[in-house]
């Protein structure tokens, strides 16, 4: 079988990580999360100093990039590669509201953007692979055999991280808090100078507000097993 790279694009909370790990599963692909990239270096933005909710101290984020090693290893259990910062397992720590709050700010660094970005290309040499985030399509794999844009109503997609974060045990978190997360995230990722998210031409956009998590697979494994 003839291995593709499948790039999902798209809002945040619009299931493309679901979607992803349907796909690499189905097709023994490896699967790639780029926003746990950017979530980790937000991490260690955090952890350091150098972003709170009140300032931004990029200049010393870019200095200290070179200290900062990403890389996933994959969890038998879970079916996919959690997110390493330095060694460190930080796949719980990188999903708290609190850095999602930040990680859009960090994002916009074209430093952090250029670094992140060389390793996912490199991660697609072989190809075989589901890559989601907001410019797989664009940017990091502009001819990618298959590109999904996923969209859905802020509402739905807030309900979801909303339950999402409840059963994860996060008591501090409210339905308003979230939809506000989630607004805010979309007009930042979309509106940055560098790589925002937009819809590639090529790109199948899929609005899932009201598609059941079933029939949103089949529908996108028929479509893809014309190219595999
Ligand atoms: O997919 P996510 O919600 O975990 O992503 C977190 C943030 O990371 C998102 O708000 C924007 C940023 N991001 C990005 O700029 N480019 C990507 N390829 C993936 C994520």
């Amino acid at each position: 079988m003839n291995k593709i790279i499948i790039a999902i694009d798209g809002y945040s909370s619009t299931g493309k990580s679901t979607l992803a790990k349907q796909l690499a599963k189905e097709l023994h692909y490896v699967y790639v999360d780029t926003g746990a990239m950017y979530r980790a270096v937000t991490l260690y933005a955090m952890d350091n100093g150098f972003i709170t909710q009140e300032s931004f101290n990029k200049e010393a984020l870019i200095t200290d990039l070179k200290n900062i090693k990403l890389h996933f290893v994959f969890n038998e259990d879970r079916g996919f590669g959690e997110m390493y910062l330095n060694g460190k397992n930080v796949e719980k720590e990188i999903r708290t509201l609190e850095v999602s709050q930040l990680v859009s700010q960090v994002s916009t660094v074209s430093e952090v953007r250029k670094k992140l970005v060389e390793q996912q290309q490199a991660m697609g040499e072989e190809k075989g692979i589901v890559m989601d985030g907001r410019d797989i399509g664009t940017v990091v794999f502009p001819n990618a055999d298959v590109k999904l844009f996923m969209t859905a109503s802020a509402d739905k997609r807030a309900k979801r991280r909303y339950k999402e974060l409840l059963d994860r045990g996060d008591k501090n978190v409210t339905y308003a808090r979230v939809l506000k997360n989630v607004e805010s995230r979309d007009y930042i990722d979309s509106t940055r100078v560098d790589s925002p998210l937009t819809k590639a031409e090529d790109a199948i956009e899929i609005d899932n507000s009201d598609m059941g998590l079933e029939e949103q697979f089949e529908r996108i494994m028929s479509l893809i097993s014309t190219r595999v």
